[in-house]
């Protein structure tokens, strides 16, 4: 059977991917042993995949190779299983190809069974997967946010950040967004209530910040000098949590905060931390991630592109800023 897929033919240059990223086809090979062969019914476009397409090695994972095919998270059924544990039909996720099939080892993979009963499957991507992990334990653990505290998300309306917003207020705190331009940040403040969102976009952060008051943890997406201005508006005592580092992933730039003296003058904790570290976790972070979702107390908003051949098209999103919430694409599966 001939499967389509997205191979790595060179490293992109910004956000090209055109350039970088071929649509091919060739014939599955025969399953081996503690593999299982998924037909993908969504693929998740998530933003941290853009460093593995660099050839830097010092990341938190070595570089893909060029050649095989674009990894990512995907969504989809058993049609194949020679592992345990794992029968044709059963629901999954797990991290598989960038193609109509997705051939993985069962364990390497991370791969999941799922509970088919959830009404939207997309949800396993969204606050029921990898973001609503990450943003609740950022908030949570890393963040370590208390009620009353006023916590800062950067990229607040992606899809780490909409959930980040959102959990930091069920947590009891006063959540605040930054985003990029005038309809994120009145979907923020309108759609989900938060208390207030800067707009990076419209100039002048520095005053929009000052008029917010300090904050005391900052979930930080982005990195950059928006890091910077936000060093300066923490509160004693404050914690940010570096969740990722947009500002850099396409650009090739490191951030290097000119502010770190803040660190000392104010007494701050920086904390980095990465989602398969806590993975193990992920059982009881998704049952309070279901309960809010099914009382209706957190949402996400879908931004789904249909078709493998308009991958690259959806995965652009992310940097350019063209998302709320959730960038997905749906296949015919
Ligand atoms: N540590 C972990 O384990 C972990 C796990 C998952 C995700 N993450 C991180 O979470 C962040 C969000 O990823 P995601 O997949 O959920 O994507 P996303 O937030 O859905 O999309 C990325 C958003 O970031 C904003 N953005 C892009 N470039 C920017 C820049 N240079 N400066 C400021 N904002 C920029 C854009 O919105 P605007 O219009 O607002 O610019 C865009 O919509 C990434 O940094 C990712 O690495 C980390």
């Amino acid at each position: 059977m001939e499967n389509r897929f997205w191979r790595i033919a060179r490293r992109p240059e910004g956000i090209d991917f055109a350039s970088a990223l071929a649509l091919e086809a060739a014939p599955l090979a025969p399953l081996a042993e503690g593999e299982i062969r998924i037909r993908n019914s969504h693929l998740s476009m998530d933003a941290g995949t853009r460093m593995w397409l660099t050839d830097r090695e010092d990341g938190y994972q070595p570089p893909l190779p060029l050649g095989i095919a674009m990894t990512g998270l995907v969504l989809g059924e058993v049609i194949e299983s020679h592992a345990e544990g794992f029968a044709p039909g059963d629901l999954v996720r797990a991290f598989g190809q960038w193609a109509d099939i997705s051939t993985v080892d069962a364990v390497m993979s991370g791969a999941l069974l799922l509970d088919p009963s959830v009404a939207d499957r997309r949800a396993w991507f969204g606050p029921l997967g990898m973001n609503g992990w990450t943003a609740l334990w950022g908030v949570e653990q890393t963040g370590a946010a208390r009620p009353g505290e006023k916590v800062l998300v950067s990229a607040a309306a992606g899809a780490t950040g909409i959930l980040a917003v959102q959990i930091a207020r069920l947590l009891g705190c006063e959540a605040w967004g930054i985003a990029g331009g005038g309809a994120k940040c009145a979907y923020l403040r309108q759609e989900l209530g938060i208390a207030g969102a800067i707009d990076y976009k419209a100039g002048n952060v520095g005053a929009q910040l000052d008029a917010a008051g300090g904050f005391d943890v900052y979930f930080d997406n982005v990195g950059g000098p928006l890091l910077d201005q936000v060093l300066t508006r923490m509160n004693h005592y404050g914690r940010v949590a570096v969740c990722g580092l947009l500002a850099d992933y396409t650009s090739g730039t490191r951030t290097a905060p000119r502010a770190f003296d803040q660190v000392l003058m104010r007494r701050l904790r920086i904390e980095g931390f990465f989602s398969p570290d806590f993975m193990h976790h992920g059982p009881a972070l998704t049952e309070r991630l279901r309960a809010w979702t099914e009382a209706g107390d957190l949402v996400m908003p879908y931004d789904v592109t249909r078709g493998l051949e308009h991958t690259l098209t959806a995965y652009a999103k992310l940097f350019t800023g063209a998302n709320i919430g959730k960038v997905i694409v749906e296949l015919d599966a």
